[in-house]
């Protein structure tokens, strides 16, 4: 059996940023992360032996405490209320979605109606909308802007670092069709068409792929119905406890992908375990 790892996969920028701020910020009280610091519960289970606790009710954190906000970002509400609570805010929100807050707060202060393309319910989305100053519409899909009937004289349109660039294209064509006077900022983060592109090349490339990562991670979702359309063989695991290598001893060539939040050591972890029992 032969494994081939895709050349971009694991850990992006931003979440190792926040992993690493967290651990730097660590001491022997507890540093709370405000909701799920990563969507992996095997690294949220590691960060707790640095006394790294989530906390998801800002009223349970005490106060003068260190708190985490993790790479998805916050609302500005969640910042005014964690300050007056009076706790250490630790902001660890990607550089790349700081930059969303920021052009959505500057051009909707200016007039500007904002246009996120994304999925309204993902945490990244919530956090960027607590930015707007005035109105701000989230689209899923380009048959939701079809069916938008609004009149808007200056619109921003951004979007959620996470989604697929088909997506953001196929939306940007009907909002030129619908709308003037339209500024588009395509705030995709490459990390995420690095991570696509090069699972669909490797899941074309081998018998089978499996994808690790949290089964609440989107990016990691994504990661797989990307290489299931391109191969049949395509399976998601979330550590090495799920696999049944017995399964993979048909394959000659597998391929492996990890979303943005899976850490290095799970994937090595699962890797050996395959190398070592398909040699049984
Ligand atoms: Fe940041 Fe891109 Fe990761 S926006 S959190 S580096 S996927």
């Amino acid at each position: 059996m032969k494994i081939k790892i895709a050349n971009h996969s694991g850990f992006c920028y931003g979440v190792k940023r926040a992993i690493d701020l967290a651990v730097k910020n660590s001491s022997d009280e507890t540093t709370y992360s405000y909701g799920d610091i990563i969507h992996n519960k095997d690294e949220i289970n590691r960060l707790k032996s640095y006394n790294i606790e989530p906390v998801y009710d800002i009223e349970d954190i005490d106060r003068d405490a260190k708190v985490v906000i993790r790479s998805h970002g916050e609302p500005k509400s969640t910042y005014d209320r964690l300050q007056a609570q009076n706790v250490n805010i630790v902001d660890a929100t990607c550089p790349y979605v700081k930059r969303i807050h920021s052009l959505i707060e500057d051009y909707s202060t200016n007039g500007y109606t904002v246009f996120l393309i994304g999925n309204k319910n993902h945490p990244e989305v919530t956090a960027s909308m607590g930015w707007a100053k005035g109105d701000i519409f989230v689209f899923g899909d380009p048959k939701e802007i079809e069916g938008f009937e609004k009149k808007i004289d200056k619109i921003l349109v951004l979007a959620q670092t996470t989604i697929k660039e088909s997506l953001w294209d196929s939306c940007a064509q009907i909002i030129n069709k619908k709308y003037k006077n339209v500024v588009f900022i395509n705030t995709i983060c490459s990390a995420t068409s690095l991570r696509q592109n090069s699972t669909r090349e490797l899941a074309a490339a081998v018998d089978a792929m499996l994808i690790i990562g949290g089964k609440k991670s989107s990016n990691t979702k994504k990661l797989y119905e990307i290489s299931y359309s391109v191969n049949k063989n395509t399976f998601f695991y979330e550590n090495k406890d799920e696999i049944i290598v017995q399964k993979f001893k048909i394959y000659d060539i597998i391929g492996i992908s990890a979303g943005a939040s899976t850490p290095k050591w799970v994937v090595d972890e699962l890797v050996e375990k395959l190398l070592n029992e398909s040699e049984e």
